[in-house]
């Protein structure tokens, strides 16, 4: 359901696009350069994303803001998507990455800090055993690896708008209830339908179904879906999804990747989930890469009797970088310092301001939307009931109107994430900076409702 008049958006995006070209010239200049050494003029092609003619070039970044090459100054509510969930450069952790960058920074030897880290991950989730790399991503390739070896089982099962990083298994959806590969997938290297199950969220008779065929080796999943908007789950849908996985044989995979917003044990924690697998990475090392998986008792017990000394370094788990120093310096800081309970309440309190703030203005002007919230993260979104899976919410999209409300808060000197319209707090974040969002956005939906 949208209200949006599209000639008067048009209009709209064209006014902003030219404020913002004529206050970023230098941002410009950097863009035009770029064309000639990097692909798309971009350094990483989602940069392209960002709402506006070009990205605005970061020129340095603290706690939760960053200025631009113009000298701009901005509140910034995207943090990496999460990778800067902590804020941008944490004293703390600049602090330990300085010292341990002058002391080695990889050696494929361990050093002390791996110890604290695996021990603080224990407590944090339950999980006995931890292994680290360097992204998400690879933390979830490695984990589905270890899910098949000890299965034997070759697929895995994820849900439809599903994002757990550039994992060749996860890139699938349906169509028409169909597995296929999806929209804008890049070379994938099978049809993703030979290698995955796809169901949607919070619908226990389709994971059940999908589970009968006893090939699914794991299910892959956020214990709340967090990269199609915020989808939540429903009441006693882990504890029988988790039950299921039990009864056929599934292990289940908690990806806390981005849930860890919901507090310093992500949702496994708060929820009390059982997750046989679980996968933390981005804001681990507050930007430095890092990533962590962790597993049971049982788990390790079994993927242990299959690896032989002698092959442990060709059986497609690990790196030559996955571990090192520097990263597990950046984790031990991080955790130690910085996602601290006492941090996450703080975050969490400015993430209902969020979204107290957006609820009064949608209500103010009357327009079919709705926030969502889970921990220390927010969003909007453009339909007025919360979704219950990933197809719901996905209809409810609209780039362009995302695009020039981004834009819009951008002109007013906040960032807020490309991919959807998400607000992340750290624990720097202040009330004011909140404040400057809900402005820019009550602003925008009174021009949307005029005449
Ligand atoms: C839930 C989840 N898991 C994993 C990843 C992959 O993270 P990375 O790109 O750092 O490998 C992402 C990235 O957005 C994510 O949202």
């Amino acid at each position: 359901m949208s209200i949006v008049n599209r000639e008067k958006l048009k209009k709209l995006h064209e006014r902003e696009t030219q404020r913002f070209v004529a206050e970023h010239p230098r941002c410009a200049e950097l863009y035009v350069r770029a064309q000639d050494s990097l692909l798309g003029g971009v350094p990483m092609n989602w940069m392209k994303k960002w709402a506006g003619p070009f990205p605005v070039f970061v020129r340095d970044a603290k706690g939760a803001h960053f200025t631009c090459a113009d000298g701009r100054d901005y509140v910034d509510l995207c943090l990496g998507d999460t990778g800067a969930m902590t804020g941008h450069s944490p004293d703390a952790v600049v602090q330990a990455v300085a010292k341990r960058a002058g002391e080695g920074i990889t050696l494929m030897l361990p050093t002390e800090d791996a110890l604290f880290v695996g021990e603080d991950l224990k407590k944090r989730f339950g999980l006995p055993y931890w292994q680290f790399a360097l992204t998400a991503t690879d933390a979830n390739r490695f984990s589905i690896r270890i899910a098949r070896e000890i299965t034997q089982r070759p697929k895995i099962l994820v849900f439809h708008y599903c994002y757990h990083g550039t994992v060749d298994e996860s890139f699938a959806g349906l169509q028409n209830g169909v597995v296929g590969p999806r929209r804008g997938n890049i070379g994938p290297p099978v049809n993703p339908a030979e290698t995955t199950r796809v169901v949607e969220f919070n619908d226990l008779n389709a994971l059940e179904d999908a589970l009968k065929h006893h090939d699914a080796a794991c299910i892959l999943a956020e214990p709340a879906m967090t990269n199609v908007g915020i989808i939540l789950p429903e009441a006693g849908y882990w504890k029988a999804a988790r039950e299921l996985a039990r009864r056929y044989g599934t292990l289940l995979i908690a990806d806390e990747t981005h849930t860890i917003c919901a507090g310093p044990g992500g949702c496994t924690a708060e929820w009390k989930l059982e997750p046989d697998m679980l996968v933390f990475g981005k804001a681990i090392g507050s930007g430095i890469p890092g990533a962590a998986y962790g597993c049971t008792e049982e788990v390790a017990q079994r993927i242990s009797a299959r690896i032989h000394l002698e092959d442990c370094d060709v059986g497609g788990i690990g790196g030559t970088l996955a571990g090192n120093a520097l990263s597990l310096a950046a984790m031990r800081a991080t955790l130690e310092h910085v996602l601290t309970g006492e941090n996450f309440k703080k975050m969490v309190s400015l993430a209902v301001q969020f979204n107290d703030g957006v609820s009064a203005e949608i209500q103010k002007h009357g327009l079919p939307w709705s926030v969502q919230r889970l921990g220390c993260r927010a969003e909007y979104m453009f339909r007025a009931k919360a979704p219950r899976n990933g197809g719901e919410s996905a209809a409810a999209m609209d780039f362009e109107l995302e695009r020039y409300l981004h834009l819009h808060a951008l002109n007013r000197g906040v960032l807020l994430t490309p991919f959807h319209s998400m607000a992340l707090m750290c624990p720097e974040t202040t009330p004011g900076d909140i404040d400057r969002h809900t402005a820019a956005f009550g602003e925008a939906a009174k021009e949307f409702v005029s005449p």
